[in-house]
């Protein structure tokens, strides 16, 4: 089966090791929940939720920290984002692994590949140009 997300597709280098790699563990969650059966997607699922909701919390401090101006769109996405995994989740956590997979798939991928071309690219330009770059 092809994997759902190519983890080391350059489009996604950010140039900011601990995003670079945040992503990476994202990628390579997306692509184990595709290939699980539904007993270990069940199990799999809150993990996903739970490194995305890590992940944001990261680049929102770094947004913070380095003065972003567009901090309140980007993290306005992030939580978006997050309500819909939450509610995805608590209907996985019932049973319904097939509304999760369609997330999953039809869903998540297109998502990461825009979101991380445009905000986390835009984002990591900006922690660039402050010195960010080895954060
Ligand atoms: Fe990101
Ligand atoms: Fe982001």
């Amino acid at each position: 089966m092809p994997k759902l997300i190519k983890a080391f597709d350059r489009r996604y280098r950010l140039g900011i090791e601990k995003l670079d790699e945040e992503h990476r563990k994202f990628v390579e969650l997306v692509n184990r929940l595709e290939s699980s059966e539904n007993a270990v997607f069940i199990e799999l699922f809150p993990q996903l939720v739970n490194h995305i909701q890590q992940h944001f919390l990261t680049e929102n401090a770094l947004m913070a920290e380095s003065g972003y101006s567009a901090i309140h769109e980007h993290i306005d996405e992030h939580q978006r984002v997050l309500d819909e995994l939450n509610r995805i989740g608590e209907k996985v956590s019932l049973g319904s692994v097939s509304m999760g997979r369609t997330y999953v798939t039809d869903h998540l991928p297109n998502w990461f590949e825009h979101h991380a071309e445009t905000m986390d690219s835009a984002l990591a330009s900006h922690l660039k140009s402050r010195g960010f770059a080895l954060a």
